[in-house]
């Protein structure tokens, strides 16, 4: 199957991010969220991005207007009739994605290809959700997609080897490149990258090293573009606490314990970035 139009469910960071490199590389995108100001969001952040992506001079004020007229946008599932592949990339719930993906299931082909750009769910698990389960893929883009060049594609027990290919095929047109990761809790590098901010933290607990002298010593010493507490900061620390706590259940194994610090200030509200303090001050 030619993969010719592609639909994305769910127009927050991760959504318009895909919507924009999926138009950039010439499909046609419908762009479903629940509410007409989230796709009007959305629509104004992929357009500002695409902006700055000009004015850097990595795509033309043509691309960009030829990119932007290929979204359309739509609260209805309805609309997605004749997409060929689907990008689930909605808010991280369960229950809610599974509901999605039923929806999905009921308004298109069933030849479709349906991914999930979750980070932390289980695919074999979403996958049982819909009927024709071997259509179903991960593909998990990173933040921020039009400038992460990885794609982590993560197949369910059920997914087929033309699911997979088709999944391939398409992380080769939008200009990513894709690892094959097998479907355990954070696939490969949420796995290996949040253990990691979370040891950072325990030494900061340690009271080992400044928040200052952890950061220089990952920049410096493992040429890290950004010290571990700072990441930290910029994910928020509400989100890290949520992933080890998922990592701990998950694999059953006490090396994923959070670093009780982290929880200390989770639950004082200082979760980095957002919220103005977190290892440091914003
Ligand atoms: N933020 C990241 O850094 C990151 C990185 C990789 C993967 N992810 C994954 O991408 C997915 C989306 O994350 P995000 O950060 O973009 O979240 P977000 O909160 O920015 O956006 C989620 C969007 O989904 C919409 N939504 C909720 N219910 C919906 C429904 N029934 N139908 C259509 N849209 C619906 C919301 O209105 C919202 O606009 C999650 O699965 C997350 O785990 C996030």
């Amino acid at each position: 199957m030619n993969i010719e139009h592609i639909a994305v469910i769910g127009a927050g960071t991760m959504g318009n991010g895909i919507a924009q490199v999926c138009a950039i590389a010439g499909y046609p995108v419908v762009l479903v969220d629940v509410a007409d100001a989230a796709l009007e969001r959305g629509v104004a952040t992929l357009n500002k991005n695409m902006q700055r992506q000009v004015s850097k001079g990595t795509l033309t004020a043509e691309q960009a207007a030829a990119a932007s007229a290929r979204i359309r946008t739509t609260t209805d599932y309805a609309g997605l009739g004749t997409a060929q592949l689907v990008i689930e990339a909605a808010t991280e719930n369960l229950q809610l994605k599974q509901r999605i993906l039923q929806q999905v299931a009921a308004n298109v082909a069933t030849d479709c290809v349906i991914a999930t750009n979750t980070s932390s769910l289980s695919v074999t698990q979403l996958a049982a959700s819909i009927e024709h389960p071997e259509r179903f893929i991960g593909v998990h883009f990173f933040n921020p997609v039009p400038m992460m060049a990885l794609v982590e594609i993560i197949r369910g027990l059920q997914t087929s080897d033309g699911t997979y290919a088709q999944a391939l095929l398409l992380t080769e047109k939008l200009g990513k490149r894709p690892i094959s990761a097998g479907n355990r809790p954070g696939f490969v590098v949420n796995r290996i990258l949040v253990p990691m901010i979370n040891e950072a933290i325990f030494v900061r607990q340690e009271g080992l090293a400044s928040a200052e002298d952890i950061d220089t010593g990952m920049c410096l010493g493992c040429n890290q573009p950004i010290g571990p507490l700072a990441l930290a900061d910029l994910i928020g620390l509400d989100t890290l606490l949520a992933i080890m706590e998922a990592f701990h259940e998950g694999f059953n194994d006490s090396k994923y314990r959070p670093a009780p610090l982290l929880r200390e200030m989770v639950a004082a509200g200082w979760l980095g970035r957002k919220s103005g303090r977190g290892f440091f001050t914003y």
